[in-house]
């Protein structure tokens, strides 16, 4: 969500002039956008936020704004705390850039804006960024949160819930599409409610209108609350053409208590239950998770409940936190809180059996041919550390499942002139590493048909 806000934000300034620079030290001005999901995040933001004092000591003309959840927390208390800062700009004050920046530029004054209220929806502002060539694109479809999890800050600095119209998003999808954009991550705190409380379309309505987008190739979407997930959405994923075989449903906790703890609003028979027919009706999709460890009052009955629903599950992959008090959010009040020690081992041992599951689901895939959307040179090969002579090119890509695959581009003599970013290239995977695939290109596709998941195995 903040990629696609730090992209919001950079289109309101190159409005008023400005161009975006990799060069730090160059800049005229600087925007952080911070998150407050987690402690940390928030202390890194701080962190950054101090290092930038050397910056305006050199130059005294630089302005310094601070953006997002951090700043729609603190306020003009971030004012105090890191004097070299003078804007700060709430989550919904994106819009507003273009007034504040020029008050700034012209009296050198301090602004704090962070009003929060039921925003008015907008088309969104285009930036550039496509110029750069990437294939993957995030367009926010919801903002905001009414679920009141209990660990949770986002509807204390996001406000509630609101869809934005259907028209502007297929407004906005189009536009990528035209300069280069291959695949859409539709975003939402809860996509399952996308435009109930507007009395817009349904959520697998909108999946459907931005599936006739022509050029487009793949919709992903995150994230879905198992609460509201249902079969119309189950249907929707095994029917609608471009939308890929990847679900990523967090369970937060495979226990009962600390569910009703979370607010959460489902048990966990109720999430295994959704998983089974989501299984049955989409074999072969690729299901991930965020789970938290260490909420107050979990025991170690609760936490071997959370380890007995992965071994259930067995999901593709697992975003695993430490609990971490936020501010307003209503379990800073709880009692029973974990030590930090417990958490930390808690996490250890979760992530250790998540990694034989996600290595597991990667050396299924050896021996299939998947269609990879190509999304650019790999990592490595940018690094400079790739064992082969150049100019053999290290693509990297994803399959429908979200897993990340990287070939050599002359390993496909007759057509691989024709692989490039953006191409749907058919690669038999051949090798399976802890966090990628490796494969082999066999075809080149020229249409957009059979996009979606495996198409054969060769043993
Ligand atoms: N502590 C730890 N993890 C948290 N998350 C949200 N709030 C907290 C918190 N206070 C995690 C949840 C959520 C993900 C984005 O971050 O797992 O799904
Ligand atoms: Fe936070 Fe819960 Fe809303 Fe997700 S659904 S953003 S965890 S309050």
């Amino acid at each position: 969500m903040n990629v696609y806000d730090s992209e919001q934000i950079a289109a309101r300034l190159a409005a008023l002039g400005y161009q975006q620079t990799g060069i730090l030290e160059i800049a005229d001005l600087v925007i952080v956008n911070t998150c407050t999901i987690r402690a940390k995040a928030e202390q890194k933001a701080f962190s950054f936020l101090g290092r930038l004092a050397g910056l305006k000591i050199k130059k005294p003309g630089l302005i310094i704004g601070v953006g997002g959840c951090v700043a729609q927390q603190e306020g003009e208390k971030i004012l105090r705390r890191v004097p070299h800062i003078d804007l700060v700009f709430g989550t919904q004050a994106i819009d507003r850039l273009p007034l504040l920046i020029p008050k700034i530029e012209d009296k050198r004054c301090r602004i704090v804006d962070v009003a929060l209220t039921e925003k008015s929806d907008q088309p969104a502002a285009f930036s550039d960024r496509r110029l750069d060539g990437s294939v993957s694109s995030f367009v926010t479809i919801m903002r905001g949160c009414d679920n009141f999890c209990t660990y949770c800050v986002v509807p204390h600095v996001r406000g509630r819930e609101t869809s934005r119209h259907p028209d502007h998003i297929l407004e906005e999808i189009r536009g990528l599409v035209q300069s280069g954009v291959k695949e859409v991550t539709l975003l939402g705190q809860n996509v399952n409610s996308y435009g109930k409380k507007e009395g817009l379309c349904s959520f697998p309505e909108l999946l459907s209108c931005v599936n006739s987008i022509e050029g487009l190739l793949r919709i992903r979407f995150t994230t879905s609350h198992p609460k509201d997930f249902g079969s119309d959405l189950i249907n929707a994923l095994k029917t609608t053409e471009k939308v890929c075989d990847h679900i990523h449903l967090p369970v937060q906790s495979g226990s009962d208590r600390i569910l009703k703890r979370m607010n959460r609003k489902y048990t966990r028979a109720l999430y295994l239950d959704k998983i089974m027919e989501l299984k049955d009706t989409c074999p072969g999709i690729a299901v991930t998770s965020d789970i938290i460890v260490g909420f107050p009052g979990e025991t170690e009955a609760d936490f071997n409940e959370t380890m007995d629903l992965m071994k259930m599950v067995e999901f593709d992959g697992l975003f695993a936190f430490v609990y971490s008090d936020r501010p307003n959010a209503p379990a800073v009040q709880f009692k029973n809180k974990i030590s930090e020690e417990k958490k930390i081992k808690r996490l250890q041992t979760l992530l250790e059996l998540q990694e034989n599951f996600t290595r597991m689901k990667n050396q299924a895939q050896v021996g299939s041919v998947q269609p990879i959307l190509v999304e650019g040179i790999s990592k490595k090969q940018s690094s400079g550390s790739v064992n082969r002579p150049q100019p053999t090119v290290q693509w990297t890509g994803r399959t429908s499942t979200n897993k990340i695959v990287n070939f050599f581009h002359n390993d496909n003599p007759q057509n691989c002139a024709d692989i490039f970013p953006g191409k749907i290239v058919r690669t038999k995977i051949e090798k399976a590493y802890a966090h990628s695939l490796w494969g082999k290109p066999v075809e080149v596709k020229s249409a957009s048909a059979g996009l979606k998941g495996e198409e054969s195995y060769a043993a």
